[in-house]
């Protein structure tokens, strides 16, 4: 089955001095989604930027013709519900949690369309896919971790293959329109075994941002795609 594929590039991997100008660039480069990865030293052992900063960047998420690029926030924090509302009041037009950070998963989901938002559950790499059936309704994207979150610049765990496949069909089966996103270790050189996994959008933070010439490496991976 042919769907459409997105790219998201992850600004993780970008030049944190010049965010702007970053965001600006890579979607002239022909990026579909921004992706904000949002880290507090807890939930993982990292720390990022959060919703003033993604309200700061918002004005530069445009496309040259003045269309918005949508910004696909992925909360690495617990508690996850005071930021999922701030982000959502920054600007975000996605909101992924991971479901063992948030205490009531239904809660945080009815939360985050409340406030106007796209709604996804993120799955760790060793994070069993159970209880999401009872959810399905209320889930806009599924995001599939094939790194463990916290860094940028990591191998593709390929028992993420796995995981897609069987989300791909659960998704199938349900007749929803939800994405199936896949984050960590995405290049050029795998994006087309992770698409015939089940795959539609893909975050990449290292393999773009980590070239000269994001637009090549972007033209580079919609070619494995279509190929
Ligand atoms: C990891 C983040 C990823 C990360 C991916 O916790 O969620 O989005 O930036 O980076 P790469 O593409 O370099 O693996
Ligand atoms: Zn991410």
């Amino acid at each position: 089955m042919s769907r459409n594929h997105l790219i998201a590039p992850s600004i993780l991997s970008a030049d944190f001095a010049r965010l702007g100008d970053e965001v600006r660039a890579v979607i002239d480069a022909g990026a579909d989604w921004i992706h904000f990865d949002v880290m507090d030293n807890h939930y993982v052992p990292n720390l990022t930027f959060g919703p003033m900063v993604c309200e700061a960047l918002r004005q530069h998420a445009v496309r040259a013709g003045g269309a918005r690029v949508p910004i696909d926030v992925h909360l690495m924090v617990q508690p996850v519900d005071a930021l999922a509302s701030a982000f959502a009041k920054a600007g975000a037009d996605c909101i992924s949690f991971h479901p063992d950070a948030s205490t009531h998963v239904d809660r945080t989901l009815q939360l985050i369309r409340d406030a106007g938002c796209k709604a996804g559950l993120v799955f760790n790499p060793a994070a069993s896919i159970d209880g999401l059936e009872w959810v399905l309704d209320k889930v806009d994207l599924l995001l599939v971790m094939s790194v463990n979150p916290g860094f940028g610049g990591q191998g593709f765990i390929a028992s993420a293959l796995r995981k897609i496949e069987r989300l791909r069909r659960l998704i199938d089966d349900s007749g929803r329109d939800i994405r199936l996103e896949v984050d960590g270790g995405i290049k050029v050189d795998n994006i087309r075994r992770v698409a015939d996994a089940g795959a539609d959008t893909f975050v990449a933070g290292s393999a773009i941002f980590g070239q000269r010439d994001y637009a090549a490496v972007i033209a580079a991976m919609r070619q494995q795609l279509a190929a």
